[in-house]
């Protein structure tokens, strides 16, 4: 049997360094859509990618969470590159990812119970019905939604459904959660309960987190670090604070477009 041989990371990623992108490009046929990603997650952090409609975000996340190969480029997702695996170990690197759908995607015929119940059905075949309701109602009462396991989704409120989305996502123990536009149609005092809601889940759940977002008041509260993604590049990185008073013009001119005041938001992580 022939073996591929598995690429080994180079000595500059560090085992803090949860996910690394290296030189990752794609393109879908002769349009390059990403063109030459270099970036580097740190574990337990929260990292936030920033843009425009249309810069690349979703097919950034397709990569990491590996629904889609990039065209070049590695991605090292604790020291092993996902974009050379096959599918057998595709899948396996695929449950150390939670993901967190934009308007929560529950499926609206199922309760909140049998929502949340989902992955474990599809992965966990082997636990007992007993050990499965004991962790879905763990889990709901650990976000708050004790009683709220018959409701269906459409009787709940907009942070009610991101919760549930958030318990699914926490079912398989992922060690890295992506979300993508958690703020997004979320009326300004929830999108603030969302913002915490993300940074509790990392602390309570030790995950990394990788937040994709438009949302500039929900970064500047989150992020650890933040990234300006504009067509297909990272033009500037940093921590929030660095994008909207540093040297960079284009993230400066970035965020005053976006009509959020940094110097009135409050941040609700150190740097
Ligand atoms: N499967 C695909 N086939 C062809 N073009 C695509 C595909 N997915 C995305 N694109 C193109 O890539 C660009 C970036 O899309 P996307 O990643 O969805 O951006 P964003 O999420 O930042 O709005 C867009 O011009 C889009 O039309
Ligand atoms: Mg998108």
């Amino acid at each position: 049997m022939v073996r591929k041989t598995r690429p080994t990371p180079p000595d500059w990623v560090k085992p803090e360094d949860h996910i690394v992108l290296d030189g990752v490009t794609k393109s879908f046929g002769t349009t390059e859509v990403l063109k030459g990603l270099d970036l580097r997650f740190k574990r337990h952090a929260t990292a936030v990618i920033i843009g425009g409609s249309g810069a690349g975000k979703t097919t950034l996340l397709r990569l990491l969470i590996g629904l889609d190969l990039p065209t070049s480029g590695h991605i090292w997702v604790n020291g092993e590159d996902i974009a050379a695996l096959g599918e057998v170990d595709m899948n396996r690197v695929r449950q150390n990812f939670g993901m967190v759908f934009q308007y929560a995607a529950l499926l609206d015929s199922l309760n909140v119970f049998e929502n949340v119940a989902f992955p474990l059905r599809e992965h966990r075949k082997h636990m007992t019905a007993r050990q499965l309701d004991e962790k879905v109602r763990g889990m709901l009462a650990t976000l708050g939604l004790s009683g709220k396991e018959r409701h269906m989704p459409s009787e709940l409120s907009g942070g009610q459904r991101k919760r549930v989305g958030l318990a699914r996502a926490l079912m398989l123990e992922p060690e890295i959660l992506v979300y993508d536009e958690p703020t997004s149609g979320l009326d300004p005092e929830t999108s603030r309960m969302v913002d915490d809601l993300i940074d509790e889940t990392r602390e309570r759940f030790n995950v990394t987190s990788v937040v994709i977002s438009h949302d500039m008041a929900s970064c500047f509260r989150i992020a650890h670090r933040a990234y300006l993604l504009i067509h297909g590049r990272v033009v500037a990185e940093g921590t929030p604070e660095e994008l909207a008073f540093g040297e960079n013009a284009v993230a400066r001119d970035f965020i005053a477009k976006s009509g959020v005041d940094p110097t009135r938001l409050k941040r609700i992580v150190e740097a």
